[in-house]
């Protein structure tokens, strides 16, 4: 068929998810489990690279499920699983580990940036090969399409450097080369504090922080502390005026109002108001959010069943291709 196989992460690794991660990638994973095959994963062996406490990587690991499950991703439509209950990703990624440059391997700048930031004692050999994990999650699917920002592109491009090595040394058909899938317009939001900065769950400080789980009323007052500017006028312009333009782009989002209509209707009001505005309809939309989440997580055996059924299709897709990749390598 014409439709592309998809695979997308994210890691456990905060009791919620922020708003960036919702409008930046689960509304695009929602809709692309429409036209596509997609595979949507909780990397949990991935976030045992930051050395979790194992109570709360479980708690974790269920709370980021139910907050996909919240945003909308269907199991009915794509398949929903946690990496752990899928060995072939270790397996595979073993295997690659023996196709990567040491060197290749130490250029990734993302582990240069948390390497720097550990020291080498502090390093684990997991977060360096951190990259060959993620090139086994993708390359496991035979996966076509990989939904990425950013600052995942070049560790897709190490994926795509391993298949074709693959298909080079194993003959062709060994690997599916997987493409970037580039979505169009995804808002980018900002931290409130710092409107430079992406907002991001692994920020020093919450305060910048929308995070989907938080009280609403915490949320709300997170919002009217935002960062703005000494000007007055309510313009978008990321370069002069950073934090107004993400509070539009955040309205923007939600409410499916083009920012140049917004800024319209903002002409001669003032920033307490666009602050006001925008509480209301984030808290808006996180309390039925909320109320899916807690809905799926006051009943952990339907949870673990949807988890444990997603872990058995993603298996059946996942054996043939390693069992494939196996007997080309000799074993
Ligand atoms: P975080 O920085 O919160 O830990 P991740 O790096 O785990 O987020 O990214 C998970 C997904 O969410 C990725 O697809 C990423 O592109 C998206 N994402 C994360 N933060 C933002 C943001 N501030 N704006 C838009 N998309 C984001
Ligand atoms: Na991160």
């Amino acid at each position: 068929s014409g439709r592309g196989r998809i695979f997308s992460g994210m890691q456990p690794t905060s009791d919620s998810l922020q708003l960036g991660n919702y409008l930046g990638a689960l509304t695009q994973w929602v809709a692309l489990q429409e036209v596509h095959d997609a595979i949507y994963c909780v990397v949990d062996l991935h976030a045992l690279t930051v050395g979790p406490d194992p109570a709360v990587l479980r708690e974790r690991t269920r709370r980021t499920a139910a907050q996909y499950l919240a945003a909308g991703v269907d199991p009915a439509r794509s398949i929903l699983f946690v990496q752990s209950h899928v060995p072939e990703h270790a397996e595979l990624a073993w295997l690659l580990s023996c196709h990567t440059g040491f060197g290749e391997a130490s250029r990734m700048t993302q582990f240069k940036d948390k390497s720097a930031k550990q020291g080498t004692e502090g390093t684990t050999v997991g977060l360096f090969t951190y990259p060959v994990l993620m090139a086994a999650d993708i390359l496991l699917y035979d996966t076509t399409l990989v939904p990425v920002g950013e600052d995942q592109r070049q560790h897709l491009e190490l994926t795509r450097d391993l298949a074709q090595r693959m298909n080079a040394r194993f003959g062709a058909g060994t690997a599916v080369v997987p493409e970037a899938h580039i979505v169009k317009a995804t808002a980018k939001i900002f931290d409130l504090q710092d409107p430079t900065a992406k907002m991001s769950k692994s920020a020093e400080s919450p305060n910048g922080l929308i995070e989907l789980l938080d009280d609403p009323k915490v949320v709300a007052k997170r919002i009217r502390s935002a960062v703005t500017d000494a000007e007055r006028e309510i313009r978008y312009d990321p370069v002069a005026k950073p934090g107004v333009s993400n509070l539009l782009t955040i309205l923007s989002a939600l409410t499916d109002r083009p920012v140049a209509a917004l800024e319209a209707d903002y002409a001669g009001k003032g920033y307490g108001d666009l602050k006001k505005d925008l509480a209301e309809v984030v808290v808006g939309f996180l309390t039925p959010f909320q109320e899916r989440v807690h809905h799926y997580l006051a009943d952990p055996t339907a949870l673990d069943d949807v988890l444990a059924e997603g872990a058995e299709r993603a298996r059946a897709l996942a054996v043939p291709t390693l069992e494939r990749l196996y007997d080309r390598s000799g074993l």
